[in-house]
């Protein structure tokens, strides 16, 4: 036989409970909208999106709700105990208050509960459909165009021009050991001509390349000979930056090799290589030079492409522009490569790319190539 219960006892119990409630309820209040009045889920849903109340939000909010509904309406809830305990006042009149009291209460409760839910269910629906929507009155996106940097532009234009005399174009490895760099080159230890090619060193002995002039002895010992090939890339040297200097730039090597190969040969192709890439008019001019790989050697220099030879600010008012060393390809070399020089003859040389690509577009500066700035970039489409 269960306890009897005053009225009195019984409505204290129930008011704790729905006060409970009514706490754990306060977050969802604002969704128990009147259903009645134009508009109110249309500004409900017009607060929350101004909040950035999103989808997810409203879906974590909706299982909290349906937490809530188990907590104070499942049948071993406080609440679900606290109705049964009508039946055990036991004046008639008084048990008719208590449930009309608690019915009351328990109908407040479920209409917070339904309404809520029905307002969150809503809810998700706008915003999902809103984030699945795709709006196709918005105005595309353009997508921004790359473009090749100036230094690329330069060395295609170069390749092309070789390409067509019938060179091949190698790429070849830009960490090097000693033997590649220098001593193939017929730079032994101790040469002088290892100081201005002084470069940088791996922990393991390693040199990064300090000239493309390295590739010739890869591609001979490739490809023997004849040979004809142009190789440019990227080469490296202890040289402090400055207008004319980089420690990182680009040259490209040319490397002819057949038999009966002579100077003249090499200054009919950088003749003919200037005339493509600067104008039919324009001179070159060799000056004697050193480079242990070569001999003899040469510097060559081409006429001013801007003022013809007769002097302006791009050739320094001096009317040549240097374009790179060259020379004969020493017998040393060859043979370090396994070409036999009494067969074979040949000859080099070195282009800076860099250099010639500052002259071009009358560049101040040659490390303007390399600091990456876009604005700069920009204007060699
Ligand atoms: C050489 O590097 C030789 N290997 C060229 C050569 C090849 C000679 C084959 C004979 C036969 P040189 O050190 O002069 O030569 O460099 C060639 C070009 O590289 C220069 O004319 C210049 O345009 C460019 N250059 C040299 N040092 C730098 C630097 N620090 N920054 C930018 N360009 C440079």
């Amino acid at each position: 036989m269960p306890e009897a219960i005053t009225y009195e006892q019984l409505k204290v119990e129930a008011d704790r409970v729905h006060e409970a409630f009514g706490q754990d309820f306060k977050r969802f209040k604002r969704f128990v909208i009147d259903r009645q009045a134009q508009d109110s889920f249309a500004i409900l849903l017009e607060q929350v999106r101004s909040e950035g109340y999103s989808l997810a939000e409203a879906q974590a909010d909706l299982r909290e709700l349906a937490n809530l509904e188990t907590k104070y309406m499942a049948k071993k809830s406080e609440w679900s105990k606290a109705k049964k305990k009508i039946g055990q006042i036991t004046d008639n009149e008084k048990r008719g208050w208590a449930g009309q009291h608690l019915l009351f209460l328990d109908l407040s409760m479920r209409d917070d509960l339904v309404y809520a839910k029905l307002t969150l269910d809503q809810i998700v629906e706008a915003l999902r459909t809103e984030s699945e929507s795709l709006d196709v009155t918005i105005p595309g996106r353009r997508r921004r165009s790359g473009h090749l940097h100036p230094i690329t532009l330069m060395r295609q234009r170069i390749e092309d021009i070789f390409v067509s005399l019938g060179y091949a174009v190698e790429d070849d490895r830009e960490i090097e050991t000693d033997f590649y760099n220098f001593d193939a080159l017929n730079i032994p230890e101790g040469h002088p001509a290892r100081d201005p090619q002084d470069t940088f060193y791996t922990t393991d002995g390693f040199a990064l390349r300090s000239q493309t002039s390295t590739v010739q002895i890869h591609a001979m010992q490739r490809r023997g000979a004849p040979v004809r090939m142009i190789a440019p890339g990227r080469v490296f040297r202890r040289d402090t930056p400055d207008p004319t200097h980089n420690p990182m730039f680009y040259q490209v090597e040319g490397l002819c090799v057949d038999r009966g190969i002579t100077m003249a040969h090499l200054k009919g192709t950088l003749a003919e290589f200037v005339h493509r890439l600067f104008g039919p008019d324009t001179k070159t001019r060799f000056r004697p030079s050193y480079f242990p790989f070569t001999e003899p050697s040469a510097e060559v220099d081409y006429s001013c492409f801007n003022c013809g030879g007769v002097g302006c600010r791009i050739c320094k008012w001096c009317g040549w522009i240097e374009l790179g060393g060259s020379g004969m390809v020493h017998p040393n070399v060859l043979r370090a490569a396994n070409v036999d020089p009494e067969q074979f003859t040949g000859f080099a040389f070195g282009l800076g790319i860099d250099r010639t690509c500052a002259r071009i577009y009358e560049l101040d500066d040659i490390r303007l190539l390399f600091e990456n700035d876009v604005r700069f970039l920009e204007q060699f489409r």
